[in-house]
């Protein structure tokens, strides 16, 4: 018998989850360690090394300080250990505003330095010619519309948006501007389910959303919120495991075996070889 040639994992590609659209919901996770990149991996389309980073593994609080080279160095992690999802950085606060060539400039360090396979950036049709600028020059965009959290010094908080009806035009036209420039992918945070569906229904690109509904072609969540790590998490989001509980009851089982030397097990010691 011949041996079985190995064969590499097809990484999902931008292009392939923009083509599901109205299709088989997308899921994405956050993601920003080696270890929780391979575990999810396998079970996900899309793995988000969002620059909330900042604020869930580092304390800050808001994701405004958040560097470049932190989000390379995170993107690197998540890229070992990630072999199929398509792996996207956030580029940080700072990094793409000022202008499209800089835009350029900082998501090409980005792709090169990480081995990406996309990038994502915050806003609307301000943004427009930026994605346009960076898809047309070969980078896929995943845009961010609804509550920007790098906004939150001009929005007065970590607020929902479109909670009046008189809001909902400029937050659909800023989801249309950004599937007009290219974007493969639009996140849609914190709306109301009604403003989710018409923007859903109105762009071209699938929607993917974060306290936004089931409306979108999908949803991603912070992974340590849905796994219930902190002790406080959005009231949007299910919890599906309580690993906060879990390593909690193990370090007090630790502590308490250190505490009375009942540590280690047999066959846990080095014996003395000569
Ligand atoms: O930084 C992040 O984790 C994000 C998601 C909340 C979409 O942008």
């Amino acid at each position: 018998m011949s041996a079985q040639p190995n064969v590499p994992v097809k990484r999902v590609t931008a292009p392939e989850i923009r083509s599901r659209k109205g299709g088989e919901p997308i899921v994405a996770l956050t993601s920003y360690t080696v270890q929780s990149a391979a575990i999810a991996d396998p079970l996900v389309d899309l793995l988000l090394v969002g620059d909330s980073v900042g604020m869930v593994v580092h304390g800050l609080e808001s994701t405004v300080p958040v560097t470049l080279d932190l989000m390379i160095a995170h993107g690197k992690a998540v890229m070992r250990g990630a072999s199929r999802a398509l792996v996207v950085v956030d580029m940080p606060f700072g990094s793409y505003e000022e202008s499209p060539a800089v835009a350029f400039r900082n998501a090409t360090r980005i792709m090169k330095e990480t081995g990406c396979g996309a990038i994502k950036l915050e806003g609307g049709a301000h943004m427009a010619e930026t994605i346009r600028g960076l898809v047309e020059r070969g980078i896929p965009v995943m845009a961010h519309v609804g509550l920007t959290p790098q906004s939150v010094n001009t929005l007065g908080g970590f607020k929902a948006q479109g909670r009046t009806r008189a809001e909902w035009a400029a937050l659909e036209a800023d989801a249309r501007a950004v599937a007009e420039a290219g974007a493969f992918c639009v996140v849609l945070e914190a709306m109301a389910e009604q403003l989710a569906r018409r923007i859903t229904a109105a762009v071209s690109i699938p929607t993917i959303g974060i306290g936004a509904s089931s409306a979108c072609d999908g949803q991603i969540l912070v992974m340590e919120d849905m796994l219930g790590i902190p002790a406080r998490v959005p009231k949007f989001v299910k919890t599906y495991a309580r690993i906060g509980d879990v390593m909690r009851d193990a370090i007090a089982a630790y502590a308490s075996d250190v505490r009375q030397r009942t540590f280690p097990g047999p066959g846990n010691t080095y014996t003395v070889r000569d």
